[in-house]
């Protein structure tokens, strides 16, 4: 029996920052199981273990409690999705991801920073948790960086960064366009290759003007439309905006490549786009119904605009 109050105690050993993992295992009948924990730790370099704790309170503790292998996934940035179906949902966990199964059927998570494949070294009974040490026989990383988690919820390093950064006026704010004409889009060549119109602001405001200045400079007449998405690009410390626009006249540029939609790749940019952007655009374009994307290079949502073609309603910048 515990003196203590189990949830301020838990409150308490929850202000020990974590990364997050999902184990994984599979059955001797093939049934497939996962939780999300944060009770993982490194053990031993030589011979390689880990551990991780699963409580008897899980659903899946019984096939936890005799399983001789299991996959630890060490969830990357951006996985909080993830992390919350595999600490909840009641539906087929594993439909609901993306994964390949280990050499042993354990399922290993898509996008993960790291996964560990291990087989069971020992096994403690530790009050309401086993201890379950494994012996790492494969793993795969990525220079992906971990979800955080503490007593608030997640976290992202990259995150915190970004907004020390964005404090200290280290952020760079970019503003481009996706531009129309006529059945076609307009991309600028460079000798490296093309890339989506930009340019780089002083400051977050007047993100419009500035971009048909940059425009009419480069001798392009245009119409800048409505905002089509905003997102913080963490890795280049970068906020960016990317409006719709239509150009008014055929450019006589040399530099100016016209495409058709289908012809849009994110492949074909030699300086990064936003590839879900731009996929995103093709599949809107051939509905003539257009969002705007808020949020960072890998997760945000998309808003309806309220319209299609140049007579959508415009959001301000
Ligand atoms: C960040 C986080 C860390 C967790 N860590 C553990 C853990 O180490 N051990 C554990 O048994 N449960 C842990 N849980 C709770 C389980 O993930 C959750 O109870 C479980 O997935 C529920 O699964 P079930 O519906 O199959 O019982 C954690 C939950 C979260 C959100």
């Amino acid at each position: 029996m515990t003196r203590f109050d189990p949830k301020q105690l838990r409150n308490a050993l929850a202000s020990y920052m974590t990364g997050v993992t999902v184990v994984t295992t599979r059955s001797t009948d093939g049934t497939l199981v996962g939780f999300t924990a944060n009770s993982f730790t490194s053990v031993s370099l030589n011979p390689p273990l880990l551990l991780v704790c699963p409580g008897n309170h899980l659903s899946s503790f019984d096939i936890f409690a005799k399983t001789t292998h299991f996959a630890v996934n060490i969830l990357a940035e951006g996985q909080e999705a993830v992390s919350n179906i595999f600490a909840g949902s009641k539906e087929d966990r594993f439909s609901q991801i993306n994964w390949t199964p280990d050499q042993f059927g354990c399922p290993l998570i898509d996008g993960a920073a790291a996964q560990f494949t291990c087989s069971l070294q020992n096994r403690v009974e530790a009050g309401d948790h086993h201890i379950l040490i494994g012996q790492i026989e494969h793993y795969q990383a990525s220079t992906k960086r971990g979800l955080g988690y503490c007593r608030d919820g997640y976290f992202s390093l990259s995150k915190e960064r970004q907004s020390e950064a964005a404090a200290q006026g280290e952020q760079k704010f970019i503003c481009g366009a996706l531009i129309e004409y006529q059945d076609q889009h307009c991309l600028l060549r460079e000798p490296a290759g093309r890339y989506l119109p930009a340019v780089e602001l002083n400051n977050r405001s007047g993100a419009r003007t500035s971009l048909l200045d940059h425009f009419n400079g480069l001798g392009l007449k245009v119409r800048i439309g409505p905002v089509y998405s905003i997102y913080d690009d963490v890795e280049n410390g970068e906020h960016v905006t990317i409006f719709r626009a239509t150009l008014l006249e055929k450019p006589a540029l040399d530099e100016v490549e016209l495409r058709t939609i289908s012809q849009l790749s994110p492949d074909d940019f030699s300086r990064p786009v936003n590839a879900d952007m731009i996929r995103r655009y093709r599949e809107e374009h051939d509905h003539n119904q257009f969002g705007l994307y808020v949020g960072d290079a890998v997760r945000g949502e998309v808003h309806p605009s309220g319209g299609g073609g140049d007579g959508g309603k415009s959001a301000t910048f």
